[in-house]
């Protein structure tokens, strides 16, 4: 089975996007093992630290080096990538490259009506860079518009069609990692 890492990036406790998570790690157990992982107690960058790597920066390095492929979620933040998810990519980027050459899926929810589109731009062009340089195709993206209207308050999708292109873009992401993991 594989194995895929689920980065998050927003750390509020009612976050939509770590509800979607959560609900990936619920509804799809038999696909693949999805495990998300922390970024929360990451220092911020400074390349003075690099000397002491902090732990939680190894602990998660660790985790997603062993990971097949990695699936982002992640809120939209002034038309851009949140400054705790770039800060967690700041941290892949230097050292062992853990995230090098892996598969991996954006996807994102807002209450507003673009779902995110301009932070997966950005996000995108962060993962092409030469410390990660990851394989997408144009498929592996999903944005939630208005998810304040799509989730009840335990967490649970209640958009049936919105259900249904989440299961596929799930098959669809872990078919292409299972090619990129056995041909690459
Ligand atoms: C600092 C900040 C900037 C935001 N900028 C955007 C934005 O550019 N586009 C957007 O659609 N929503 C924006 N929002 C609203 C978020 O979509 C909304 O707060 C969302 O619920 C955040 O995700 P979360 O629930 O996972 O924390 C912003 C929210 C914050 C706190």
């Amino acid at each position: 089975m594989l194995n895929i890492g689920i980065l998050v990036g927003s750390l509020r406790k009612e976050s939509y996007n770590m509800k979607i998570a959560k609900y990936i790690v619920d509804k799809y157990p038999e696909k693949a093992n999805f495990e998300i992982v922390e970024i929360r107690d990451f220092p911020l960058f400074n390349s003075d630290l690099e000397e002491d790597v902090p732990e939680s920066v190894l602990r998660a390095k660790s985790i997603i080096k062993d990971k097949d492929g990695i699936i982002i979620v992640s809120p939209e933040y002034n038309h851009s990538i949140p400054g705790v998810l770039k800060n967690a990519l700041d941290w892949f980027s230097r050292g062992e490259y853990v995230m090098m050459r892996k598969p991996y899926m954006i996807m994102g929810a807002s209450m507003g009506s673009i779902g995110t589109a301009r932070m997966q731009g950005h996000l995108r062009q962060v993962l092409n860079s030469p410390s990660f340089k990851m394989y997408s195709i144009s498929e592996n993206e999903f944005l939630y518009a208005s998810i304040q209207k799509n989730i009840d308050e335990k967490g649970k999708l209640t958009n049936e069609r919105t259900i249904a292109k989440l299961d596929k873009k799930i098959d669809d992401f872990l078919k292409f990692t299972k090619v990129v993991k056995e041909e690459l």
